[in-house]
């Protein structure tokens, strides 16, 4: 006879299991679906893992709701067929986005029920219309034994395994769930988890998914659950397929509402967003409330459904073929259509960045009609592989511009040529540059160019620069919208007729503040004062461009608005050189000489003076009577890192190897590609190679990236 007493206590591993599997439960429970963690990461690793080794010394206390199976499964070569025991119902589409989409449904509902008009309203509950795939959720006995999507309605997919891996849906209910419960409700991506998962494919070289709900169909019907498992997907229940017993025992509802609420405490994820509402007044108002809302939610809707509230009037109302008569979804307008891509223009935008747009094929989108739709830069472009003649996906949501998410491959209709960024400006030919680190092409044609005149006449104008005191955005807009300035010098070429213009621009600003009433009470002296107003507002702006004629050259320098140069670069030119001919004949080498000034700022002003155009308009300036003070070229200080020789090897912690070798050569070093006994300084980061071994073996000074960076601070 065995001596209990003499034994260790044997751990009674079934019921440890089933301890952790419920712990585990209710903390996935708090994290996924109500998105408030009770436990740190670390802890449900811990129990998790803790549940695995029991598992894995007893595989048969393995169970099919353990939170351990969540991932895991072997690739399937096909989904097998399953029946649902209820059909799954599809649903009315209302297609008319206004007001009567609601009016035409509830009139419908009253006339079935024969509610007269002295009748109450109906009770309706109204629901976002998830814009995912439909899913049916089978538990028995409390545990998730199949997940199926919607199919033809009678036949669907079994997808258990990859629905499994879905945190917020629940694979054990509490005891007081019903023996067999079929959940019904939508699988969908989440934006922020979409936007990952198209940056991880991009990374990795693979497809990106066009939208939300492609994604998630690709991820559901994915057959190997180890994908399936890094695609994340999210669950909201709206509805119910079989349940046993209906009615005696279990739980009975009355309402379609408390249904839901009775889901959510199973631990059913149920939308936030679910309300109950009265008549069509209320459901027009929630048809609105939500449209409004739509583009900042985190997950996408297409329209909002309609439900009678009372299960019992849903009995009465039945159905018609297979969609309910009692429900139906009011379509919100499309946010994606397809069309087709009949060119590819350039535009030019205020700071000189080339936009290539798409001009469409016109199609009604997000409520307008869409001609146009950005394609952001050159390597979006590239990477949605775009081309004239393609058939699109245009979308556009709320107020953002228009955008191509993507086109249809296998729809092109013959080869064309891809697209190519223009060397030239098309707005004012000036050369376009792509700077390295950048993905935006530039026009470089600044204050010559039509498509920035604005923003060169404002910066040229503000205080930093020559400072034409009351020149602001409106007075700009207004004196280029009526072409008064076309270039910069015209602003010093306001005659008469520019007087006239300011004169009735500032009327105009006057009486812009009056109302018509006002205006109509006005007498006539009063009008007359106004004009003297007016006269004496404009002279004081012709006084004031006057006035900015006499400036010093880093003003007038920064004030021409090239690319990089700063005030402080302007400074620096301005006291290296002395002049502006100087400036604007010297080499590039002869920047680089300038402190501040590295071979992007160097390049800059090269491509800046070497157009004619851009020469052309500093000439006029000067014949306008723009003048400065100039001095004579200061002696020329050797910048600290001259004769020096670097070496980067390795990945340094912040700096990008080509902004370390931009830095360097700023202070006048050189960097070269391998170390040789010439090498100064090799600058090493983590992974550092051959090159460290034969720095070391040379006995060449190795530094860091802090150590670099101190070099260049003790010298500037
Ligand atoms: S109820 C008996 N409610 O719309 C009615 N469907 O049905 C059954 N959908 O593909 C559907 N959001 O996946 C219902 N709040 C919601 C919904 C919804 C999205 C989808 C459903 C189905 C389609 C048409």
């Amino acid at each position: 006879m065995k001596n209990l007493l003499s034994e260790p206590a044997q751990p009674d591993h079934a019921s440890v299991a089933a301890q952790l599997r419920h712990t585990l439960h209710a903390h996935a429970h708090r994290y996924y679906v109500l998105d408030d963690p009770s436990v740190p990461d670390a802890e449900y690793d811990r129990l998790f893992q803790a549940l695995q080794a029991i598992e894995a010394q007893h595989p048969e206390l393995v169970t099919p709701d353990s939170p351990t199976q969540r991932v895991g499964g072997r690739a399937l070569d096909a989904f097998t067929s399953v029946r649902h025991a209820v059909p799954m119902l599809s649903i009315r589409t209302e297609t008319d986005t206004q007001a009567t989409g609601a009016q035409n449904f509830d009139a419908r509902v009253r006339r079935e029920l024969g509610l007269d008009d002295s009748a109450p309203p109906v009770d309706y509950v109204a629901e976002p219309k998830f814009d995912g795939l439909a899913m049916s959720l089978r538990y028995e006995r409390g545990v998730l034994v199949q997940a199926a999507t919607r199919g033809d309605g009678e036949m669907g997919e079994d997808v258990t395994q990859n629905i499994r891996t879905i945190g917020q849906i629940p694979l054990r209910l509490p005891a007081s769930a019903p023996d067999v419960l079929e959940v019904r409700g939508e699988v969908y991506m989440r934006r922020d988890d979409f936007e990952a998962l198209n940056e991880k494919q991009r990374e990795r070289g693979q497809k990106t998914f066009v939208n939300t709900r492609n994604a998630a169909a690709g991820a559901v019907r994915q057959l190997d659950p180890a994908i399936a498992a890094q695609r994340p997907l999210s669950f909201f229940a709206y509805g119910l397929g079989e349940i046993t017993p209906p009615e005696a025992s279990g739980p009975v509802f009355a309402t379609h509402f408390e249904m839901l609420k009775t889901l959510e405490s199973w631990g059913f994820p149920v939308s936030s967003l679910v309300k109950v509402a009265q008549g069509a007044t209320e459901l027009i108002a929630y048809y609105q409330a939500v449209g409004q809302q739509r583009d900042s939610l985190g997950f996408d809707i297409d329209g909002v459904v309609y439900k009678v509230n009372s299960l019992a009037l849903q009995r009465r109302m039945g159905f018609l073929t297979r969609e309910p008569r009692w429900a139906v979804a009011h379509k919100f307008p499309a946010q994606e259509q397809f069309t087709t891509v009949l060119g590819i223009d350039v535009q030019v935008g205020r700071t000189g960045k080339l936009t290539p747009v798409a001009r469409l094929k016109p199609v009604f989108v997000g409520g307008v009609t869409v001609t146009n739709a950005t394609l952001h830069n050159l390597f979006e472009l590239r990477r949605k592989r775009v081309r004239v003649g393609d058939t699109a996906i245009v979308r556009r949501a709320g107020d953002v511009i228009p955008e191509v998410v993507g086109i249809v491959q296998t729809l092109r209709p013959h080869y064309v040529p891809n697209f190519l960024m223009p060397r030239q400006c098309p707005i004012c030919g000036s050369a376009v540059v792509r700077e390295k680190l950048e993905v935006n092409h530039r026009c470089t044609g600044g204050l010559f160019c039509a498509a920035q005149r604005k923003q060169a006449v404002l910066h040229f104008a503000q205080r930093r620069a020559v400072e034409i005191e009351g020149f602001g955005e409106k007075l700009v807009d207004q004196l280029i919208d009526r072409n008064v300035v076309k270039v910069l010098p015209d602003l010093y070429r306001l005659g008469l007729r520019a007087q006239a213009e300011l004169q009735s621009l500032t009327l105009d600003a006057l009486a812009e503040k009056l109302t018509d009433e006002e205006k109509a009470a006005l007498a006539k002296e009063t009008l007359i004062a106004l004009d003297r107003m007016a006269t004496v507002s404009a002279q004081k702006v012709l006084d004031a461009i006057e006035k900015s004629k006499h400036t010093t050259l880093p003003r007038f320098l920064f004030g021409l608005g090239i690319r990089h140069v700063g005030e402080a670069t302007a400074k620096e030119l301005a006291r290296h050189f002395g002049q502006l001919d100087a400036i604007m004949d010297a080499t590039v080498e002869q920047l680089l000489e300038v402190s501040d000034v590295g071979p992007i700022v160097a390049l800059s002003l090269r491509t800046f003076f070497d157009q004619a155009h851009n020469r052309e308009v500093v000439e006029q300036l000067r014949a306008c009577g723009v003048t400065w003070q100039e001095g004579p070229p200061a002696p020329v200080a050797p910048k600290p890192l001259t004769g020096k020789t670097f070496v980067i090897t390795g990945t340094l912690p912040t700096l990008g190897r080509d902004e370390a070798k931009d830095l360097i050569e700023a202070a006048g070093g050189k960097v070269a590609g391998s170390v040789s006994k010439k090498t100064t300084f090799v600058v090493a980061g983590a992974e550092a190679g051959s090159k460290l071994d034969k720095a070391q073996a040379l006995g060449i000074a190795v530094l860091d990236e802090a150590g670099l960076k101190e070099l260049l601070n003790e010298h500037s």
